[in-house]
């Protein structure tokens, strides 16, 4: 099949590109290359463009004609969009409208979407599932779950099918370590504990202890960037054999707290590093895990990494991998 990858070029849609590339897809990365790299296309072609641009992308759609689209184009740090609102329903909720928009109008009719699982909020009952209500508490959050209520309308107004997929916290690296993070700052939990181990930062900041949770910190489902790349592809099956729309979540089904994350990245590392106690970061729920039955029964997902010391392994490898081609680079 012939599919346009949006977002292709960055850490997860990435990984999603080697599962399609080896499975025989034919690919058009579409990217602006703001968070990724053109070194992370391992096939199919890349165009450097934005989801602003709707004449290039309508160019695009227009001569490469895909079967379906993947979307992965967005902002993603929850903290970054309590500051910078305007960016996150701009880039997520702006930016897939133009894309919708292309797709209709070129008569594109399947989606693979990335959700998140920051629409739900502080959800009453954890695992959550999908019919869970919708109670977004930051603007990234507010910015997929509005796509989504988009993409609903959408699927009943025209011949359009899509799978809104809800990741929760995506973490680890190709396990051949030729893809993985690679962001100018690290935000996220894991990879800013690597580069603390790694010397990079002096410490690592643990954003609120007074939750209510086992350790007071807060608790999150990690799961492996292969793991979710799998659940895309099954996501493209299920649409191209005739599905009808859906959302599904996208976790192991059980978390571990900050602080339980910090011991594993210590441990698998061998390098114990500074950690200092500070307030709450804005935006951050306390417990978000998933209850993943719906992918794993409908579209038969069967995670292979379930495992945190071996997400966190293939991170690290990664990371010290990306340290020495930036050393060469230099
Ligand atoms: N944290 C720290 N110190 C850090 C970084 C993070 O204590 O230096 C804490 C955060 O406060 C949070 C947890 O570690 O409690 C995880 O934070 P991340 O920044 O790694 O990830 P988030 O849970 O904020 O968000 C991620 C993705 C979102 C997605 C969400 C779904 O960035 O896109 O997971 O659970 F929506």
């Amino acid at each position: 099949m012939k599919i346009l990858v949006t977002g292709g070029a960055g850490y997860i849609g990435s990984h999603v590109v080697k599962a399609l590339g080896l499975e025989g897809h034919e690919l058009l990365v579409y990217d602006n290359l703001s968070t990724g790299h053109e070194w992370a296309v391992m096939y199919g072609t890349l165009v450097k463009g934005d989801l602003e641009d709707r004449a290039l992308l309508e160019k695009v759609f227009r001569e490469f004609r895909p079967d379906a689209v993947m979307h992965f184009a967005a902002s993603i740090q929850v903290e970054e969009s309590v500051r910078r609102p305007l960016l996150y329903y701009g880039n997520n909720t702006a930016g897939t409208l133009n894309l919708l928009d292309v797709m209709v109008r070129t008569g594109v009719r399947c989606l693979v979407h990335s959700s998140t699982a920051a629409v739900y909020g502080i959800p009453d009952v954890v695992p959550v599932a999908e019919t869970a209500p919708l109670a977004p508490i930051n603007p990234y959050g507010s910015s997929k779950a509005m796509v989504e209520k988009i993409l609903a309308d959408l699927a009943l107004a025209e011949d359009f099918r899509y799978v809104a997929i809800r990741y929760f916290n995506v973490a680890g690296a190709d396990v051949a370590c030729r893809l993985g993070q690679a962001y100018r700052e690290a935000t996220h939990l894991i990879t800013r504990a690597l580069k603390t181990a790694h010397g990079q930062y002096e410490r690592l900041q643990i954003f609120g202890t007074d939750y209510q949770t086992p350790d007071g910190t807060c608790i999150r489902d990690y799961i492996h960037v292969d793991d979710l790349a799998a659940a895309h592809v099954l996501a493209l099956d299920y649409l191209t054999e005739g599905g009808a729309s859906e959302i599904v979540n996208c976790g192991y089904g059980h978390g571990f707290s900050v602080r339980e994350v910090i011991e594993a990245v210590a441990h698998v590392t061998g390098t114990p590093f500074p950690v200092e106690e500070t307030g709450r970061r804005p935006g951050d729920p306390p417990a978000l895990v998933a209850d993943s039955s719906k992918l794993r029964s409908l579209m038969k997902w069967e995670p292979q990494y379930d495992n945190l010391d071996f997400i966190i392994r293939t991170a690290w490898e990664w990371e010290l991998a990306l340290k020495r081609r930036e050393s060469c680079a230099a």
